[in-house]
C-alpha cells in the first residue's frame, strides 16, 4: 500500500535545520533506529523519501512504516475493550495493570510508563546520584545520553558522566576498575547499539555487576533493547534484570508501538521517579495510545524474537561470503548487526537507489562512513519486514549493490 511522509504530520522544517546541521537520525518513519551520521548525500532526504514511497517491500526492521496512524488507531481499537476508561496522570487500571505485568515479567517491585527512554534514564541517574551522594554516572562510550541527548544528564541534572572504555569495544570489568571517580551509578546498555549490538558473556556481566554492587555502584540497565537479548542469555527476562537495580525498556523499537518506555526497580525508587517524571512535565494527563500500542507490541511481537535473531544469525552467513564485507558482531547476539562494505559510499547510496527504482525494494537509508577506511556502514535490524526476505534473495540483492558499488 502506497503511504505518504507528507500526510503523517511530521516537521520538515525541523528536519531540514537537522539535515543543514548534517547530523541525522534515522527513525523518523522507519523502524530502523538512531544512527548518527555526518557528510554528504548524493539525494537530498525528500528525494529519498520519495523513493521510498514508491517501494514494495522493505529489508530492514518492521518495513518503512509499521502502520500509518489510521492504521495504527483502527487495530488498537479492534482489541480495545469499549467500556475501557483512560488513563489519568499515570493512573487508572489500564496503565498501572500494564505497569504490574512488565515489572512481573522483569521481577522488579514496580514500574512506571514513561513518554520516553530519555526522560526515564535520566531521571534513574538523577535519583541514584542523589542517594549515593555523588555526581558521577559512568557509561560506554557510545551511550545514547552521551551521544543523542544533547548532554541532558550535565545540563539538567547537574550529573558527570565518567566514559568507561572503548567505543568500539564492550566495556570491561578491567575498564571500570580503570575508573577513579567514586561512581554513584553504573549504566549498562544491553545490547550495545553502535557496536552492532553486542552483548557481554553472562560471566563477563555477572563479574561487572559484581563488582560495582561490592563498591556500593547503582546499575541501571539501558534496556531499550533487552527483549532481543534473551535468546543469546537463554534466561529469563528476570533473571537478567535481577543483576540491575533499576531498568529500563523500550516499546516502539522491536515491539513496534507508537511511543514510550518504562522504568522500574524497588518500590520506593519508582515513587521518586514518579515526582521527576512530573518535574519532566512527563506524566501526561493521558498516555493510552502508547500503553495500548505498547501492550500490543508486547503480546504480538515478544514471541517472535528468536526468529529475528535466527534469521539475523542466517544474514550474517550469507553477507560474510562476500569478500568485501565485514559483520560485526559476527555471528550476531541479538537481531542486529553492523555491515561495514568495503566500497564507495556515493556509488552504494546510488547503486541503493537504483534498486529502489528497478526493483521496489528498499535496502538501507544510511550508508555511514565508518572506522574502517574506504567502508562504509550500514546497520541491520532484522524484524517482521526481514522475515519476508528469503536467503536467496539477500544473497541476490546484496550482490547486486556491491556490484555496482566498486
Ligand atoms: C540504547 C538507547 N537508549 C535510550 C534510548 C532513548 O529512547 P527514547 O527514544 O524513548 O527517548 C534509545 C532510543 O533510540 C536507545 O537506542
Amino acid at each position: 500500500m502506497k503511504r505518504s511522509f507528507l500526510s503523517a504530520g511530521r516537521d520538515y522544517s525541523t528536519l531540514h535545520a537537522v539535515w543543514q546541521a548534517r547530523i541525522f537520525t534515522s527513525h523518523l518513519r522507519y523502524n530502523q533506529f538512531i544512527l548518527v551520521l555526518q557528510g554528504t548525500h548524493l539525494m537530498n532526504t525528500d528525494d529519498w523519501f520519495r523513493l521510498a514511497d514508491q517501494c514494495a517491500r522493505f529489508l530492514a526492521g518492521h518495513g518503512r512504516v509499521a502502520l500509518t496512524p489510521h492504521e495504527m488507531l483502527t487495530q488498537l481499537a479492534a482489541s480495545t475493550p469499549p467500556d475501557l476508561q483512560p488513563d489519568m496522570y499515570g493512573s487508572g487500571e489500564l496503565i498501572t495493570n500494564f505497569e504490574k505485568r512488565v515489572a512481573d515479567l522483569l521481577g522488579k517491585e514496580a514500574g512506571v510508563f514513561m513518554p520516553s527512554g530519555t526522560m526515564a534514564q535520566q531521571i534513574a541517574l538523577r535519583i541514584w546520584s542523589e542517594r549515593k551522594h555523588s555526581p558521577h554516572v559512568a557509561f560506554h562510550p557510545t551511550c545514547h545520553l552521551e551521544i543523542h541527548e544533547q548532554k541532558a544528564y550535565q545540563l539538567l541534572h547537574g550529573l558527570h558522566g565518567v566514559l568507561v572504555g572503548s567505543p568500539y569495544q564492550l566495556m570491561t570489568l578491567d575498564d571500570l576498575q580503570q575508573v577513579r571517580d567514586p561512581l554513584a551509578a553504573l549504566l549498562l546498555e544491553l545490547p550495545q547499539r553502535e557496536i552492532g549490538g553486542q552483548l557481554p558473556s553472562w560471566d563477563e556481566l555477572v563479574a561487572i555487576t559484581t563488582w560495582a554492587r561490592e563498591h556500593d555502584i547503582a546499575l541501571q540497565m539501558d534496556g531499550a533493547r533487552l527483549w532481543e537479548c534473551q535468546p543469546y542469555y537463554q534466561r529469563p527476562y528476570a533473571e537478567i534484570a535481577a543483576l540491575f537495580d533499576s531498568v529500563y525498556v523500550s516499546f516502539y523499537k522491536i515491539l513496534g508501538g507508537i511511543a514510550g518506555a518504562m522504568l522500574l526497580g524497588p518500590q520506593d525508587f519508582i515513587n521518586e521517579a514518579r515526582l521527576w517524571q512530573r518535574r519532566h512535565g512527563g506524566n501526561l494527563v493521558q498516555m493510552y495510545p502508547f500503553v495500548l500500542s505498547a501492550q500490543h507490541g508486547l503480546d504480538t511481537r515478544l514471541a517472535r524474537i528468536p526468529q529475528y535473531c535466527a534469521k539475523a544469525r542466517e544474514i550474517a552467513g550469507i553477507l560474510s561470503t562476500f569478500p568485501q564485507v565485514t559483520v560485526m558482531p559476527n555471528p550476531p547476539q541479538t537481531n542486529m548487526m553492523h555491515v561495514f562494505i568495503r566500497a564507495d559510499r556515493d556509488r552504494l547510496e546510488e547503486a541503493a537507489a537504483q534498486i529502489a527504482r528497478d526493483q521496489k525494494i528498499w535496502l538501507f537509508r544510511y550508508y555511514a562512513p565508518s572506522q574502517i577506511p574506504g567502508h562504509c556502514k550500514v546497520e541491520f535490524t532484522v524484524g517482521d519486514a526481514t522475515l519476508e526476505f528469503s536467503t536467496e534473495e539477500i544473497q541476490s540483492l546484496f550482490d547486486r549493490l556491491i556490484n555496482a558499488a566498486i
